[in-house]
């Protein structure tokens, strides 16, 4: 009988499906990520290992596991796992595309009306008290309908957002291509939204420069992961009202503390990584997981 350890208490969907194949499963009953020690001791003892973005699946944790035949990710992001060190072990590796796309593509749609129309500042002072009067002056900001929405990472996800957002709100859609000239893009555009995986190469894809690239009255979308913009960079061009505003599903590190002085500015959204939380995301997530495993065992 083939051994699976899941990392996290998934949708139960992948785990009835790998039982009903016959396969062992345990699941990590506590509600946080497992320690590298505790994820090692869990591996040890296993054949196949499912875990989330939250472990760190680098070099050393392959090269003391490389019994195991497949890691499968519960997320179509792969940067957690050293890709190159599990293909030198020969150990599969898993994740969920597709299943997520409408998830996450419906998230970045949703941050860019929040960042747009100031929906922090306003649930806050309706929250606080604060709404004594109309203040027809208050939370202005720009209307979507025709504004250009500009895509890095025109796949999957990226896609389908421009196909929301032209439909929607008739947004002009400008997808980058590698090779374009990334500040002439930059420089156009009303909204940004960023899906283009975590590489090296991509590391703060999004830098200072870029971000000076834009309209004083841009907006900066980031479902992608925290570490393709200079958050730092973002910081200060949010804080100095350089761009309108950010809506972040993602961000550096994660969980971000709350004591990150970007949760002090009115004008940028934070979620907790909640992109593709929805109940079929997720079920459709935990199936993809439990397939890969089985599909790795013929
Ligand atoms: C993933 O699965 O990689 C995404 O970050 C989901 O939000």
């Amino acid at each position: 009988m083939k051994k699976v350890y899941v990392t996290r208490d998934v949708l139960p969907d992948g785990i009835s499906l790998l039982k009903d194949k016959g396969f062992e499963v345990e699941v990590w009953a506590k509600d946080r990520p497992m320690t590298a020690i505790e994820l090692h001791e869990a591996a040890q003892k296993v054949d196949a290992l499912w875990c989330t973005m939250a472990d760190a699946i680098n070099k050393n944790f392959l090269m003391s596991n490389s019994h195991l035949k497949i890691i499968t990710n519960y997320a179509v992001g792969t940067n957690n796992i050293d890709k190159e060190a599990a293909a030198e072990l020969g150990i599969i590796i898993g994740n969920t595309p597709d299943v997520l796309t409408e998830a996450t593509a419906e998230t970045a749609f949703g941050l860019m009306i929040c960042a747009s129309r100031n929906f922090k500042a306003a649930m806050k002072n309706a929250e606080n008290g604060e709404w004594t009067h109309f203040q027809p002056k208050g939370f202005l900001g720009p209307q979507l309908k025709g504004r250009t929405l500009g895509i890095i990472g025109m796949g999957r996800i990226g896609g389908r957002l421009g196909e929301m957002a032209q439909g929607a709100f008739g947004m002009k859609i400008k997808g980058y291509k590698r090779g374009d000239n990334l500040i002439e893009f930059l420089s156009d555009l009303d909204v940004l939204s960023l899906h283009i995986p975590l590489t090296p190469e991509t590391k703060h894809f999004i830098g200072r420069k870029e971000i000076a690239a834009m309209k004083s009255s841009a907006i900066i979308v980031n479902t992608a992961r925290g570490d393709v913009i200079d958050q730092e960079a973002l910081y200060e061009a949010l804080r100095d009202k350089k761009i309108f505003s950010a809506g972040l599903d993602v961000t550096t590190p994660e969980p971000l503390p709350p004591s990150n002085p970007l949760f002090s500015l009115p004008n940028v959204m934070i979620l907790p990584h909640i992109g593709s939380a929805t109940f079929e995301a997720r079920t459709e997530m935990s199936v993809m997981c439990a397939n890969n495993i089985i599909a790795a065992f013929p």
